[in-house]
């Protein structure tokens, strides 16, 4: 069946879902960086991603985030509610790194005293700038209930992703999430939205501070699916092929 396709972005597709008000998020192989300045394309990321945004969006059903996920559908595809997308790039900071150093002069690695919230205006030609609570008010992306309860489920999602993560011997620097708007019953809910993947995050080994995400492609320091695939495996997703060695890791059915 040909599937009615709605939206390509960079590393995503998004086509109609079977259902009303569902959608199929397809996760694509392809990396970006700059802004679409870099890009390449390695063969599985979008089966990983697919795979470690699943385990993490159903982790935090349990502690009630409400979210757009369904369901996975097949290796690349995921069954989701169709939301209204909230323009704002939410980007939640435990460690300073990334364009926050480059921004403000602070070193790379320094703990923030609190966990900061950052908004960037979700726009490729104006390169996502990086906007205050009051430009999103003042233009209306979002009104002041919404951007109370975006902020409260950032935190509560930021508090359980470290401690998960931390489990794992993986230090979680920062990470970018959307949410959306969500109708039921005649009833609107912000919802969880996107992705979170080692595309989104930053995520660094607890004892070397090796970089596990989508920096080694940003810098050019090695092969970005082996630190995912450590991820992966880390998070239960990845067994091991004993039986050679040259074999690749395959993923855990599921
Ligand atoms: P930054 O330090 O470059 O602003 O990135 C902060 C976090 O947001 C980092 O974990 C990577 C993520 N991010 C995205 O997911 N998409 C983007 O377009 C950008 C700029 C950052």
């Amino acid at each position: 069946m040909k599937k009615n396709k709605l939206y390509e972005g960079k590393a995503k597709i998004l086509y109609k879902g079977s259902e009303p008000g569902t959608l199929i998020q397809h996760f694509k192989d392809n990396a970006t960086a700059n802004n679409n300045e870099k890009m390449e394309i390695f063969e599985g990321k979008g089966v990983i991603n697919n795979r470690i945004s699943e385990q993490l969006f159903t982790l935090l059903s349990s502690i009630d985030i409400p979210h757009h996920f369904i369901k996975r559908l097949n290796m690349r595809e995921q069954l989701i509610h169709e939301v209204e997308i909230i323009p704002l790039e939410v980007v939640i900071r435990n460690i300073a790194a990334g364009s926050l150093t480059k921004r403000l002069g602070i070193k790379s690695g320094e703990k923030l005293s609190r966990t900061l919230i950052e908004y960037y205006f979700k726009d490729d030609i104006l390169k996502d700038p990086l906007v205050s609570e009051d430009h999103i008010l003042t233009f209306g992306w979002a009104n002041q209930n919404e951007l109370d309860e975006i902020s409260t489920l950032a935190l509560r999602i930021n508090d359980f992703l470290v401690g998960y993560f931390s489990a794992l011997k993986i230090e979680l620097i920062d990470f970018k999430i959307e949410f959306g708007r969500m109708y039921k019953n005649e009833e609107m809910y912000i919802v969880l939205a996107d992705e979170i993947s080692p595309d989104s995050c930053r995520l660094w080994d607890s004892e070397t501070k090796r970089k596990l995400d989508k920096d080694v492609f940003r810098e050019n320091s090695g092969y970005l699916l082996d630190g995912y695939n450590e991820v992966a495996k880390r998070m239960g997703l990845l067994i091991e092929n004993k039986a050679s060695k040259n074999s690749k890791p395959t993923l855990v059915k599921g």
